[in-house]
């Protein structure tokens, strides 16, 4: 199966992109102080040199107390980390590449102890306490507001420094997300109870985005079924449901759906072949983006617990079958180009025996 349809040009209004490959966002946590130093710019700057088509960089946080949950993670807010993010940029582009940040609330994941102010608690769709302690604290009308203003300010200023469009991350389990699934959203108002209503503040969310960053700023939303908090976990069982649940975040402004799965391959409903990001783009009409597993052979949840296992490179054959038929538009690839930067070009040049295994190692160092 000839690899090209990865690497033929993808165009959408402004956003051209050399090919087909995207890099998955990845933290790494690489970033004191929030800043991303000369080492983050190089790490980008090798990939967009190695053929990848467009980058997402690793969840950034939005200006917001309770929006980061780790270590050294990025800020896409204060002076210092926008001009970091700038060089990102400027790296980036003088390779031919685009770049998107993924902009990122934690939602209820965080933990008292957590930087920036080690006091604020998580903050979630629902209140939460632990031996009479508020661990999570239950979003107010006023708190969605401050979230989505500080989400839309990030959006402007992603624009501002250059930027190729933004990542909202609505996906995994977190703040976004903890409001689109019941099993972490209790709400008994307008932001909670059926989905439409769960989906209340995404779409509100992007709403006020694409009033910050005008038309023609692609915005991607990342999306999942699955939970950290349960990787069994459903929004919804049916393609009817999910053309219920994607239409009206379509009608938001989102330009391009991520759709985020741990084995590419898998059918998402009975009865038929497509995956979910095939699903998105038959019901939603709109562009989207593949990944999970792509060219390993073990997914990546199995590698962040301690193990020794090893993901070993497996065939694109399948991939590229997919992509082909046009079941979906771009592939993101999370591991195989963490380990390897130049992992597209090894693949464009048919050089598979020289493409790497991935292991939990690779996360100790930024290459
Ligand atoms: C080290 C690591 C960090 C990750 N961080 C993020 C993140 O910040 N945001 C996100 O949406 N997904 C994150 N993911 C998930 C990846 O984007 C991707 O969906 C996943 O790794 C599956 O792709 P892969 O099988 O090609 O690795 C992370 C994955 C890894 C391995």
């Amino acid at each position: 199966m000839p690899v090209k349809a990865l690497f033929k040009p993808f165009n959408l209004g402004g956003l051209a992109l050399p090919s087909r490959v995207v890099m998955a966002p990845m933290t790494r946590s690489f970033s004191p102080g929030g800043v991303p130093n000369s080492k983050v710019i190089e790490y980008y700057r090798r990939r967009a040199a190695a053929g990848v088509g467009l980058i997402i960089t690793e969840g950034t946080t939005v200006a917001h107390k309770a929006s980061n949950g780790y270590p050294n993670v990025p800020h896409f807010y204060g002076e210092a980390a926008l001009a970091g993010w700038k060089k990102v940029v400027d790296a980036v582009h003088a390779e031919g590449g685009k770049i998107v940040p993924q902009l990122w609330h934690v939602g209820s994941v965080r933990r008292i102890g957590t930087e920036p102010d080690a006091t604020v608690p998580g903050y979630g769709p629902s209140e939460k306490t632990k031996d009479g302690q508020v661990v999570v604290h239950g979003m107010t009308h006023q708190d969605i507001q401050d979230v989505i203003a500080a989400f839309a300010q990030a959006a402007k200023d992603a624009q501002r420094i250059g930027m190729d469009g933004v990542e909202i991350h609505g996906a995994h389990g977190y703040l976004v997300d903890q409001f689109f699934w019941e099993g972490s959203n209790q709400r008994t108002d307008e932001y909670g109870g059926s989905l439409a209503n769960r989906s209340r503040f995404a779409i509100e969310l992007i709403q006020a985005v694409r009033a910050a960053v005008g038309e023609g700023f692609p915005i991607i939303l990342r999306f999942s079924q699955w939970k950290q908090q349960d990787y069994t976990a459903r929004l919804v069982q049916t393609p009817e449901a999910l053309g219920e649940f994607l239409q009206p975040l379509s009608d938001a402004g989102v330009d391009i759906f991520h759709c985020s799965t741990r084995r590419f391959w898998e059918p998402e409903f009975e009865g038929s072949p497509l995956n979910l990001a095939g699903w998105t783009r038959k019901l939603t009409g709109k562009p989207t983006i593949t990944v999970g597993s792509v060219g390993l052979d073990g997914e990546f949840l199995q590698f962040m617990v301690n193990t020794d296992k090893v993901a070993q490179p497996a065939s694109l054959e399948n991939l590229l079958e997919r992509l082909n038929n046009e079941e979906f538009d771009l592939v993101a690839v999370g591991r195989a180009l963490l380990v390897d930067p130049d992992w597209a070009q090894k693949v464009r040049d048919g050089r598979e025996e020289d493409i790497q295994a991935f292991s939990r190692e690779a996360l100790m160092t930024l290459v």
